[in-house]
């Protein structure tokens, strides 16, 4: 089934949008289909004067205005072509730009279930599918429709056999192509949804090169890709059939017409109700509307294309968040008070945090200590509200942060992930997230004051040294660096460091000290710690294990206890032990 309905009320939304140029591409179009009907009626006019013997005087008249026609229909025509590209890509452009932010929304779990190739041919793929139907739609088909309804009137005008014959045969016709129609929608809608398949995994391809190759994976993934491209094989033979079964009904259709056009015009042409003119006119109204039925055909593909396109971008809008995010309440400014409450969390059915509580005064620094896979990550995800507990509360500022403005909540608290996601752009817009507003001196203040201005001198073109994606050229402690800076322009009340595991050399590590004294005076600080360094500049220390909370007080006095697992640790060398 064609989904009708949901593709008229979201191309309605898009279009309302445009109102003076979707009336002006109206008025254009019924302009050159009314222009195109007159050019027959013209000849019909010319060869029966001519064959009454009318003087060429009177005949040349006739031929001009049939020239001026020709030209005048072809002028329109350009227009509404622009014009309704025009229309199509405005709107498919917004579609575009509203599908992007609305997954930009969505929450992490959906996200983490689908690929980034799969988004990009969901978001660009699918809606480019409506903006090469829909820019067609309004000149093809509705221009088409409106040209053979035009055609039949004219007929019927003519002579009313004529007309029931012709107009019979021509609803045949489309009914035995609707029916066709409807058999194929669903082969293509299967072809694009394995074409969204393959793009993810080449996207992920794309992205893991390294490891790929580094793991000796390429057999494997090769494996992959060429599954499912033998799955992808019969479903598009399948598609391709369906639209060789709509062509073949076409240039059938086709054929049946001419006969009957002619069989009807010699009868009535030889029982004397047909002059020689209105047999051309019949037969230069049925060759005029078979362009239309042609295009109309090739629509039908692309329709089939579009339809299986717009259930899914519509079903992609339908996609909600996980996360409710009405609430209204403000975080406020300033140094935070963080509050977890009983909080229990897992992403799939395991559970990876267990009842961890902790309440950390405002301006302190808490250390977070524990194994890999203990879920230190995963309480600084909650924290920045990627995720909601399954029980309990997470309080910053005395706010419950499900009921927080999620503007705010990320406003406020600024996080420095294990491995920093630089872009491929200038460090300036690498630091700014591309808001132009910021002024180089701000951003050459904060360098300066977090101290990272001998490594800003050390790159070629200083601010506009461009960065490849992925961060390659910087180590994980240079992006780390760059990081801070990001989140000292944002100045939010809490800062999460997630430090990265990977061991830095000492020059580097200097500078993180540095930055990070920086970065947490009049801040509250939870730091995600691998060195011991950074344990030692805490307040409070927290201990995970297999995301349960095995120890938590203040640092001094853990230290002081010799039993407490904090010694231990300190003692045996905590990179050893947390390695
Ligand atoms: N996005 C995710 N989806 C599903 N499971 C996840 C996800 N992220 C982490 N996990 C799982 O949750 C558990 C805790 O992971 P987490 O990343 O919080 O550990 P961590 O303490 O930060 O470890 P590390 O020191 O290696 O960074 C692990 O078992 C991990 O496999
Ligand atoms: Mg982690």
């Amino acid at each position: 089934m064609i989904p009708v309905r949901s593709y008229i009320t979201l191309l309605y939304d898009y279009l309302r949008r445009q109102k003076v140029r979707v009336a002006l591409l109206t008025v254009t179009m019924f302009t050159s289909i009314g222009l195109m009907l007159v050019g027959p009626q013209l000849v019909r006019t010319f060869l029966d004067r001519a064959i009454d013997g009318e003087p060429t005087s009177r005949l040349i008249p006739i031929a001009v205005w049939f020239m001026v026609v020709a030209v005048l229909t072809q002028l329109f025509s350009v227009i509404a072509t622009y014009l309704a590209e025009q229309v199509g890509w405005t709107a498919t452009n917004e579609m575009r730009a509203d599908l992007a932010a609305h997954v930009l929304d969505l929450d992490m779990s959906f996200h983490k279930q689908h690929t980034p190739g799969e988004m990009i041919e969901r978001i660009d793929g699918d809606v480019t599918a409506q903006a090469d139907f829909f820019s067609a739609f309004a000149i093809r088909v509705l221009g088409n429709s409106l040209l053979m309804v035009g055609v039949m009137v004219m007929l019927w005008l003519e002579n009313v056999w004529v007309g029931l014959g012709i107009t019979l045969f021509f609803l045949v016709a489309l009914g035995v192509m609707l029916r066709i129609q409807a058999w194929a929608v669903p082969l293509w809608k299967q072809v694009r949804a394995r074409s969204a398949e393959l793009m993810g995994l080449i996207g992920e391809q794309l992205g893991g090169t390294e490891d790929i190759r580094g793991n000796g994976g390429v057999g494997y993934m090769m494996r992959r890709f060429t599954g499912i491209l033998r799955s992808w094989l019969p479903d598009q033979v399948m598609g391709r059939m369906g639209f060789a079964a709509l062509w073949g009904t076409s240039i059938f259709n086709y054929l049946v017409g001419t006969v009957l056009v002619f069989w009807l015009g010699s009868v009535f042409f030889n029982d004397g109700t047909l002059t020689l003119g209105g047999v051309y006119l019949i037969f230069s109204y049925t060759e005029m509307s078979r362009r239309p039925m042609e295009q109309i055909r090739e629509q039908m593909e692309r329709f089939q294309k579009a339809a299986a396109g717009i259930s899914r971008v519509q079903g992609l809008f339908d996609e909600r968040s996980a996360l409710d995010t009405s609430g209204t309440a403000l975080i406020p400014g300033g140094a935070l008070r963080v509050e977890i409450d009983d909080v229990v969390f897992g992403y799939d059915e395991e559970v990876v945090l267990d009842r961890v509580s902790l309440d950390l005064e405002a301006g302190h620094v808490l250390g977070v200590l524990g194994r890999s896979g203990s879920g230190k990550t995963t309480m600084a995800r909650l924290l920045t509200r990627l995720y909601d507990p399954i029980h309990g509360e997470v309080r910053l500022g005395g706010v419950e942060i499900s009921q927080a403005e999620i503007r705010s909540l990320r406003r406020q608290v600024g996080m420095v992930t294990q491995d920093v996601q630089l872009f491929r752009a200038t460090i300036r817009d690498n630091l700014t997230f591309f808001d132009e507003t910021v002024p180089d001196e701000r951003l050459h203040e904060v360098i300066t004051e977090l101290g990272l201005d001998g490594w800003l001198a050390s790159m070629p073109d200083g601010l506009d040294t461009r960065l490849e994606s992925g961060g390659s050229g910087l180590s994980a402690g240079q992006a780390q660096l760059l990081a801070f800076t990001r989140i000292f322009l944002e100045d939010p009340g809490l800062v999460i460091l997630d430090e990265a595991s990977s061991r830095l050399d000492p020059a580097t590590e200097k500078l993180i000290e540095r930055a990070v004294d920086r970065l947490l005076q009049d801040r509250t600080g939870i730091i995600i710690a691998h060195r011991l360094a950074t344990v030692t500049r805490a307040d409070d220390i927290l201990i995970l294990e297999d995301g349960e909370v095995v120890e938590y007080g203040n640092r001094r006095a853990l230290a002081a206890d010799p039993d407490s697992r904090l010694s231990h640790l300190l003692i045996a060398g905590m990179e050893e032990v947390l390695a």
